[in-house]
């Protein structure tokens, strides 16, 4: 018996991908499908090219396929497809050509986001998203100096669009630091602060992105005030060292967000712990993580520890991120896990709102 379009298409609604929840047929995440006599044939059509189920969701749907009588062979092509983000707010103009805006924002300052957010723009450009990076921190611009190794940015045309500098991977970049000299101090007012926020959004030819990083300055001041008034934000990712006091202070930050509308994509907790060199014993340094407990009492996810990790220090220090540095050392792979678990959030989101 030869098996029919839609005898594959019953076996494939039994496929769940794990972290959506809904079968992939309905997802639509199945694409061209063709049924010629025993041979079967389809793309599928993942929501991020970094899902930590990727593997996971193509074994079970070849299986399915597999598993409809009279299949003799099947041919599964994979590519993927970035959902795009609705805006918080109504009337939100996206920036053309971005699919996510992603906002890496903290209570407390010097808790590690620029080093999350560069590393996270790093890991997801090494998993093949298309990834720019916005240093939003206009006071104290810090992505020149954690990634070194960039082709400058221009200005070009009749509209005097600036085309971001280039880094590793293709990785986009934009800072303030990048425009002025390093030394000139910036002494800004509020409404300044926020039309540099809005210029480095949309007076930069960013192209087809499927991940914008935005690394925010600490705290609920202008940058993130503006930055969720101006576009649409699929998500803000809260940056906490363990500590009570400092998860207190981050809270804060989450609420801000939370009434401004922004989806709270998790909480990341940086300098958990440090391994010893010699022994290899871990020592909680800054006790409890308060930081865990903070996400479960919110109701939002944890999306993972950081060690300390001198080879996350010596990334930044030296302009490589560790994550392209030294992508098996424990401070990578580490953020390289929250990089998976943040873009499968952000399908989630992009699917669900
Ligand atoms: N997990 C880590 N292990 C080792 N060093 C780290 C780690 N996280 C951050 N650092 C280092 O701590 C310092 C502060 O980090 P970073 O600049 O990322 O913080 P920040 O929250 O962006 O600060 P600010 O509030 O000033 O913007 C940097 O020198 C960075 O390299
Ligand atoms: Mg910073």
């Amino acid at each position: 018996m030869q098996p029919s379009e839609r005898d594959v298409l019953e076996a494939l609604r039994r496929v769940r991908d794990p972290e959506l929840g809904t079968d992939v047929v309905s997802m639509g995440m199945i694409k061209d499908l063709r049924v010629e006599g025993g041979r079967v044939s389809f793309t599928l059509e993942l929501t991020t090219p970094a899902c930590p189920f990727n593997e996971q969701l193509k074994e079970e749907v070849l299986r399915a396929v597999r598993s409809v009588k009279g299949v003799t062979d099947v041919s599964m092509e994979v590519r993927s497809r970035v959902p795009s983000t609705r805006p918080q707010l109504p009337n939100l103009a996206p920036v053309p050509g971005v699919k996510n805006v992603v906002a890496v924002a903290s209570g407390k300052g010097g808790v590690g986001k620029s080093t999350i957010a560069v590393n996270l723009a790093a890991a997801l450009s090494v998993m093949g998203a298309r990834t720019g990076l916005l240093d939003a921190d206009v006071y104290g611009p810090t992505v020149p100096r954690f990634i070194r190794d960039y082709r400058v940015p221009v200005v070009r045309g009749k509209d005097r669009k600036v085309e971001p500098a280039v880094g590793p991977n293709g990785l986009k970049l934009i800072s303030l630091g990048m425009l002025v000299e390093e030394e000139t101090p910036v002494i800004w007012r509020g409404p300044l602060v926020g039309s540099a926020v809005r210029q480095l959004l949309f007076d930069v030819d960013w192209g087809e992105l499927d991940y914008l990083i935005v690394d925010l300055p600490p705290g609920t001041g202008d940058a993130p005030l503006t930055l969720a008034q101006s576009v649409p934000i699929s998500g803000v990712v809260i940056v906490t060292t363990p500590q009570q006091a400092a998860v207190a202070i981050a809270m804060k930050a989450l609420r801000m967000f939370q009434k401004l509308g922004v989806p709270i994509i998790g909480i990341v907790e940086n300098m958990s712990y440090l391994r010893c060199g010699h022994c290899g014993n871990v020592v909680r340094v800054f006790g409890d993580s308060w930081a865990r407990r903070a996400a479960l009492e919110a109701g939002v996810p944890f999306l993972g520890e950081i060690p300390m990790d001198p080879e996350i220090l010596e990334g930044s220090e030296s302009g490589t991120p560790v994550v392209f540095s030294n992508p098996d050392s424990e401070g990578a792979k580490a953020l390289r896990e929250v990089a998976r678990r943040v873009a499968g959030r952000v399908s989630v989101l992009a699917v669900g709102r």
